[in-house]
């Protein structure tokens, strides 16, 4: 069975394009437990435009007003995120989950994003920029998640391809590359589904 977190080495990387590409190829669930920032298009809403019907895209447990970390925009509008609330989506269909920003985010004052993969069980693709400081950010974010028993599915790079920077993580990092979501220019759900099918190993999934 697919389910799988899809977590990243920053904000604003590409991770909602991968989940988005996945989540269609694998004709999956897509959640986004915890949305921070409402004036722009949402994750899920991106997700339900890319895949045009072949994600499911379920509810947000968390909407918040505010694009910043979680535990802060849960401040300001005056909650609390309870991570025992939020439960992971019942049912044995194939399922992406998306977090927000890095692992270490925080979700509330004691909880940070890994914590919540851990309680969940479930493994991690990590998705990573290509540029300078990947490998620093790449490797830092495998120790984060390793630290707390979070199991690597993968690794899917962004960007355009840096042979070195990708190998140097693969061996330092004892991780399986999944493959490299190139810049898609244009980007629609067209170009992404034929993206993930000619790049990406779903086949290991
Ligand atoms: N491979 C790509 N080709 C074209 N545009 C891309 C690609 N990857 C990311 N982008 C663009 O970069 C921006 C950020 O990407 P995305 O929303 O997927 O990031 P994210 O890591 O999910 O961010 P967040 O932490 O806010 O959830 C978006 O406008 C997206 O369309
Ligand atoms: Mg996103």
């Amino acid at each position: 069975m697919s389910r799988y977190v899809v977590t990243g080495t920053d904000t604003g990387i590409g991770k909602t394009l991968v989940a988005a590409g996945l989540a269609g190829h694998l004709r999956a669930r897509y959640w986004k437990p915890v949305q921070a920032g409402l004036d722009e298009e949402s994750d899920s809403e991106v997700v339900r435009r890319l895949t045009e019907g072949r994600a499911e895209v379920l509810p947000e447990a968390w909407r918040l007003q505010t694009p910043c970390s979680p535990h802060e925009a849960a401040r300001i509008d005056g909650v609390r995120i309870d991570p025992a609330a939020l439960v992971l989506p019942a049912g044995d269909r194939p399922l992406i989950v998306e977090g927000a920003g890095g692992v270490l985010v925080p979700v509330n004052d004691e909880t940070l994003y890994a914590d919540l993969f851990a309680l969940w069980g479930l493994p991690v693709i990590l998705v990573a920029r290509t540029e300078l400081g990947t490998i620093n950010h790449s490797l830092l974010s495998l120790e984060a998640l390793r630290s707390r028993n979070v199991a690597v599915g993968g690794i899917v790079f962004s960007g355009n391809e840096n042979s070195a920077s990708e190998a140097a993580i693969v061996k330092f990092g004892q991780v399986r590359h999944l493959g490299r979501l190139p810049r898609l220019d244009p980007l629609n759900p067209a170009t992404l589904a034929e993206a993930v099918a000619g790049n990406i190993r779903v086949d290991l999934l």
